[in-house]
């Protein structure tokens, strides 16, 4: 998409991410836990803009020697345009180089999180985690090499 531009979060953005959030998950993050994902990973929390307007943001970080997806979203009258998979790709570029792995998890019922990470090379690595989700759904890891 041309007139996509990815840049680091920024707390203006903040309004704007929680709408995507809500509108996306049925556990959804507050505030806060955007708050400290910003002072924790710095830049590796990004948003997708376009028109002006936030359509998507993905939080990625080093965690324990391995990179990790901890969250990603689209503003659903957005999806299927190739969002979600440009900010991954631009995430996984910049924790190519510092880690060796990139791993996620996922709700074993999201079809298209599943898709997209496929579509990225990501595998089932086999680790369950048993009920993961405030809801009490397992998640399943994904991950791939970079
Ligand atoms: C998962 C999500 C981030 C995908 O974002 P998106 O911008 O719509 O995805 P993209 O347009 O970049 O899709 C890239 C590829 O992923 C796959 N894909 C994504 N959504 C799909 C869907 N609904 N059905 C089938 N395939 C899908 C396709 O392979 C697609 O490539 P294609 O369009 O060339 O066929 C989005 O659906 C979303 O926000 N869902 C709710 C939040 C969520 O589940 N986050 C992930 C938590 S682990």
């Amino acid at each position: 998409m041309n007139d996509l531009e990815l840049e680091t979060f920024g707390y203006d953005d903040l309004d704007q991410i929680i709408a995507i959030e809500k509108a996306s998950f049925p556990d959804p993050y507050p505030r806060i836990t955007f708050a400290w994902f910003k002072l924790r990973v710095g830049e590796g929390f990004i948003v997708a803009r376009k028109d002006g307007r936030v359509v998507g943001y993905l939080i990625s970080e080093v965690r324990r020697g391995r990179g990790h997806i901890a969250s990603m979203a689209v503003a659903t009258d957005c999806r299927r345009m190739g969002i979600g998979e440009a900010m991954a790709r631009k995430s996984i570029d910049r924790l190519a180089g510092r880690v060796k792995q990139v791993y996620l998890e996922v709700r074993p019922s999201n079809e298209a999180g599943i898709l997209l990470y496929h579509k990225l090379s990501f595998e089932e690595t086999g680790k369950v985690r048993k009920k993961y989700y405030p809801d009490g759904e397992d998640a399943i890891e994904m991950a791939r090499a970079v």
